[in-house]
């Protein structure tokens, strides 16, 4: 047992955490408007902190906001594709974990199987943070929460509708409806669904569909993601399934008036989401990717103690 805080899934945060987190991101979002984007904050809370990124799949927004992240709290980054380093010629994740334990004060990684994180946290002795795995991506939720909240949306009560692919996405969504009190209705076609547990885990508050317009029936926002995730093969079985999913103009009338789209990006226009959806009023995609960055140094200062 250590007190290293990791933060490789919402519940690692917990409630009180995830509150904590959204203020500070609030707070610090609006005490540097109109900044320079690399000026470090008045307080520098992270300075001399080095954090180290490691993707074994591809990333803009993980690896910029990260970066950028760590740069307006004082500190710095080591950027690393996995396979530029020793782990991409078979270096355990283990290993790796106590060498960058050694040389820098905390740990980002993007990869496939969540084990491997799990492992990372294991045998570092840094705080290890999870930029995305196969099984769940809890920092682009704490993105979108505060997108939400920034909207002047409360999240205690909201009514959440995911269409698509039961993803790594909506794990995390379905983690952060359970700890932050509101119902997510998920509508996938068949073979397609979310694990069967993560619900039960939901205790109540999530629920998978067929029909996308149940889904979307009265919502406050609508989420989709890709239908293809980094890793899997793109498979026209699955886009034919996928075809009556697409958020439409048609499907975001039948929401609440006024519903926000979220999208964690990157997108295809035409496929899970219509243009005239994700390039129109009440898509709130480019706030959410900035908050990325906001949600981030938050997830950061957290590992570090300081808040929450
Ligand atoms: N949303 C998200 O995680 O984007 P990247 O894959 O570009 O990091
Ligand atoms: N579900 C997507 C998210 C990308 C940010 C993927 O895993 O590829």
């Amino acid at each position: 047992m250590t007190d290293v805080r990791h933060f490789l899934n919402l519940a690692d945060a917990g409630t009180d955490g995830i509150a904590a987190m959204l203020a500070d991101a609030l707070d610090r979002k609006a005490a540097r408007t109109g900044w320079p984007k690399g000026r470090p904050d008045a307080d520098a809370p992270l300075a001399g902190h080095v954090l180290a990124c490691v993707f074994e799949k591809n990333s803009t927004r993980t690896r910029v906001s990260f970066d950028m992240a760590i740069r307006q709290l004082g500190g710095s980054s080591i950027v690393m594709d996995a396979g530029q380093m020793q782990l991409g010629r078979g270096e355990t994740v283990a290993d790796t974990a106590r060498i960058l334990s050694g040389y820098c004060d905390a740990i980002m990684i993007r990869t496939d199987d969540h084990a491997k994180v799990e492992e990372m946290a294991a045998y570092a002795s840094v705080p290890v943070i999870n930029g995305l795995t196969d099984a769940s991506h809890p920092c682009q939720i704490m993105a979108d929460l505060l997108t939400i909240v920034e909207s002047g949306r409360a999240l205690p009560g909201l009514k959440v509708a995911w269409l698509g692919d039961g993803n790594n996405v909506l794990a995390s969504i379905v983690e952060a409806a359970t700890l932050m009190q509101f119902d997510v209705v998920a509508a996938c076609p068949q073979g397609f669904q979310p694990e069967e547990e993560a619900i039960t885990r939901a205790s109540g508050r999530a629920r998978v569909v067929a029909d996308p317009r149940e889904a979307v029936e009265g919502a406050d926002v609508v989420v989709t993601d890709t239908w293809i995730s980094m890793g899997q093969a793109q498979a026209d079985t699955k886009l034919r399934a996928m075809l009556p999913y697409q958020v439409t103009l048609a499907l975001m009338a039948l929401a609440r008036p006024g519903a926000a789209f979220l999208h964690c990006l990157p997108a295809h226009r035409g496929e899970e989401v219509a243009a005239e959806v994700i390039d129109g009023p009440q898509s709130l995609i480019w706030a959410e990717a900035e908050n990325r960055l906001h949600a981030q140094k938050a997830v950061l200062r957290w590992c570090f103690g300081q808040i929450g």
